[in-house]
């Protein structure tokens, strides 16, 4: 049987929520992958060191014994530099969202303001704390992020020391973005190298596929493929695994998010071996990711073989992405 190999691997976008939303789906991440970078998006958003100290208790209490780093980010404001200096060996990275623009953002920035935001991002620059950005306007949905690379050129002009990363791109502009200036990066999702806006309402509307931001046409989905099947240096794989209660899915105003973390890694294997690219999986889901953070996950293996394998209709409260769909690859085993 084809086996394949990964080590230490890394999902650099994650939703862990909190209560027993966390204590569902914290032990799932923690099976498969050596560590997450963890969203900040919570009810009130992690935006000060005893929130953010507090939430990595729960999360570490939430996960079995097994291995699993939670590399903690708060919630972009305009702090000032003393209080970056005390909470920067606690942080991996400071998450910004524009106000309102996804779930849970509304505490978010609401005007990108260089002068207002200098003393922050020159202080994350001195003290080389990545900032982790949703690129999205609030324009037409479609041209949401295509219209967001403006401001990224001006966070990567005005602060050439820091490291901005493009998070959950879905786009061919965004893309383009990568090789354009040095500090900008990317994370990628498996679903946006699955999915287009045909497979979210082209026919019937798809819940579980819907997210922000939300899969866009064939030839975005094309460059995407082709910076990840490449493992491109600076593009790393963050699953934005965003879980909601099946209820808030299946509903009237149909919450953003789409749940991947138990199923991401066969399914990248699926991609993977289709384009003839299984020798790259391991920089996009781990390598690049260690040299772009400066981190070094414990030793974590894990071995997926080809087989059928049936995605569950839900975890604990929780419809996966391909619900009872057959796909090719399983875990065959952790150590
Ligand atoms: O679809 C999304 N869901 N996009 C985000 O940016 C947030 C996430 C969530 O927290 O549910
Ligand atoms: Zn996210």
């Amino acid at each position: 049987m084809q086996t394949h190999t990964l080590l230490m691997p890394l999902d650099m976008h994650l939703h862990l929520r909190d209560g027993v939303m966390l204590e569902n789906v914290a032990p799932l991440s923690a099976y498969s992958f050596s560590g997450a970078i963890v969203m900040p998006n919570l009810v009130p958003p992690v935006a000060s060191l005893q929130d953010l100290q507090d939430y990595r208790a729960r999360i570490m209490a939430a996960v079995p014994n097994d291995y699993f780093e939670p590399y903690m980010t708060l919630f972009y404001k305009n702090y000032n530099r003393a209080f970056l200096q005390s909470v920067s060996d606690e942080i991996t990275a400071i998450k910004l969202y524009p106000a309102g623009i996804t779930t849970n953002s509304e505490g978010g920035v609401s005007s990108f303001d260089i002068e207002e935001m200098r003393e922050t991002l020159d202080a994350m620059s001195e003290l080389e704390i990545p900032l982790c950005v949703h690129g999205e306007t609030d324009g037409f949905v479609m041209d949401r992020e295509a219209e967001f690379m403006s401001i990224y050129e001006l966070l990567a002009t005005n602060f050439p020391k820091l490291k901005i990363i493009m998070e959950h791109i879905t786009t061919k502009a965004a893309v383009d973005m990568l090789d354009k200036y040095e500090n900008l990066y990317a994370t990628i999702t498996v679903h946006h190298l699955l999915l287009t806006l045909d497979d979210v309402v082209g026919g019937m509307m798809m819940p579980h596929n819907f997210c922000k931001p939300i899969a866009k046409r064939p030839e975005d989905l094309d460059a995407l493929l082709s910076v990840a099947l490449n493992a491109h240096p600076k593009v790393m794989f963050g699953s934005d695994s965003a879980p909601h209660p099946q209820d808030k899915k299946e509903s009237c105003g149909c919450a953003a998010g789409v749940f991947t973390a138990p199923i991401a890694l066969q399914l990248l294997c699926e991609i993977f071996e289709q384009y003839g690219k299984l020798d790259n999986l391991q920089a996009f889901v781990s390598d690049n990711a260690q040299s772009i953070y400066g981190i070094c996950p414990e030793f974590k293996e894990i071995v997926l073989e080809k087989r059928t394998f049936v995605i569950p209709e839900k975890y604990a409260s929780v419809v996966p992405m391909y619900a009872g769909q057959a796909i090719n690859w399983a875990i065959k085993s952790v150590e």
